[in-house]
C-alpha cells in the first residue's frame, strides 16, 4: 500500500481520511499527545530536497503514533558520494522501515520507487519535482472543509468555489490540489499569467490571467495562493516581481474584495511581499498556520490507514 498521488483516492476514501484526521486534531489537542498505534513501527523520512513543514509534521505524526523515525537528509550524507535512491532506500528498509516517506527532486520518482521492487515498505510522497504532492492536498481539503463547512464529519466540498493563484505549472500542491478538490465535488479555477498556468490541466472553474477578474466572476470561497517556485524556472516568466506582484499578488485591497467568509491559504513557505503580502498573510482570513497544524493531523491519519488499518490506501 502506497500513496503516490491525490488520483489513488476515491471521494470515500478522502472523505475518510479527512475524519480519522479531524480525530487525530482532538488527539494534538490533549496534554498527552500520543497513542499506541504504532509502537513497533518504523517511519524514514527520506528527504532529497528542503522541506520544513512536510518533513517536520511527518515526524510529528509518527511520533505521536508512537512509531520510530529516522530523518535522513540527502545533504551531509552518502548521497553526496553518489549513491543512488535506490541503494539509500534499500539501506535503509535493511534497518527496518515500514514506510518510507520521499521527497525527491524529480517528477515520478515515488512511484519508481514504489513500483520498482526496490523496497518491501509503502511509500508516501511527501513531493516528486512538479508531479504532485498528495499529502498537501489532504490537509488543504482538511482547511477548508473544517473553515467553510458547518459539519464537517463525512461532508465534501460540493457547491464550494476555489481558485488557485500563481505559479501552477510549476506546482505540484496545484496539480494533486486540482485532483483531490475536483473529487470532493468542489468548483475549481486557477489564475494567473499565461507563462504559469497550462491549458491542458482543464480546471473545472475554469482558467483567469487577472486575479481581480477572478475574484470579481468566479467570486470563490477560498483562494491557495502559490509560491513562486524560482528554483525551478530556468527562463523568465512574468517581467518583474513587481509586476507579478501588482497584478498577481493578494493584498488588503483584494482580499477586501472577498466574501466575508472566504478564507485564503497558501502551502508554505510563502515569498512575503511577492503573491501575498504581510497584511493578507496575517489576516484574520488567512488559514496559512491551520493548514501546518492540520498537517500533522493529515499524516497522522495517512500513516495510521497505510500501517496500521486493515483498510490501507
Ligand atoms: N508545503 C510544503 O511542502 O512545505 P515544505 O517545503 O516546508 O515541506
Amino acid at each position: 500500500m502506497n500513496l503516490l498521488s491525490a488520483a489513488d483516492l476515491s471521494k470515500p476514501e478522502i472523505i475518510e481520511i479527512l475524519d480519522l484526521a479531524h480525530e487525530m486534531s482532538d488527539v494534538n489537542e490533549r496534554e498527552i499527545k500520543k497513542l499506541p498505534t504504532l509502537r513497533g513501527k518504523t517511519v524514514v523520512n527520506l528527504f532529497f530536497e528542503d522541506s520544513t513543514r512536510t518533513r517536520i509534521s511527518f515526524e510529528l505524526a509518527a511520533k505521536r503514533l508512537s512509531a520510530d523515525v529516522i530523518n535522513f537528509v540527502a545533504k551531509g550524507s552518502s548521497v553526496s558520494k553518489g549513491e543512488s535512491l535506490k541503494d539509500t532506500a534499500q539501506t535503509l528498509e535493511a534497518m527496518g522501515a515500514d514506510a518510507i516517506v520521499l521527497r525527491h527532486g524529480s517528477s515520478g520518482s515515488a512511484h519508481r520507487l514504489a513500483h520498482s521492487g526496490w523496497v518491501k515498505s509503502a511509500v508516501i510522497n511527501a513531493g516528486d519535482g512538479s508531479h504532485e504532492h498528495p499529502t498537501q492536498a489532504l490537509l488543504d481539503a482538511m482547511t477548508i472543509r473544517e473553515s467553510l463547512v458547518g459539519e464537517p464529519i463525512g461532508s465534501d466540498l460540493a457547491g464550494k468555489k476555489i481558485l488557485i493563484v500563481g505559479d501552477v505549472s510549476h506546482s505540484r500542491v496545484a496539480r494533486s490540489n486540482l485532483i483531490l478538490l475536483n473529487e470532493l465535488g468542489a468548483t475549481v479555477a486557477t489564475c494567473g499569467p499565461a507563462t504559469l498556468v497550462p491549458r491542458a490541466l482543464e480546471p473545472s472553474g475554469g482558467i483567469f490571467h487577472s486575479l481581480d477578474r477572478a475574484l470579481d466572476e468566479f467570486a470563490p470561497d477560498a483562494v491557495l495562493m502559490l509560491r513562486i517556485q524560482s528554483e525551478r524556472m530556468e527562463a523568465s516568466f512574468f517581467p518583474t516581481e513587481r509586476e507579478y506582484s501588482r497584478v498577481w499578488g493578494m493584498n488588503s485591497e483584494r482580499l477586501s474584495r472577498l466574501s466575508g467568509s472566504a478564507i485564503i491559504l497558501h502551502p508554505g513557505p510563502m515569498n512575503r511581499g511577492l503573491e501575498i503580502d504581510a497584511d493578507s498573510a496575517d489576516n484574520i482570513k488567512s488559514r496559512i498556520l491551520d493548514q501546518v497544524q492540520n498537517g500533522v493531523a493529515v499524516r497522522m491519519a495517512v500513516l495510521f490507514r497505510l500501517l496500521a488499518s486493515e483498510k490501507g490506501i
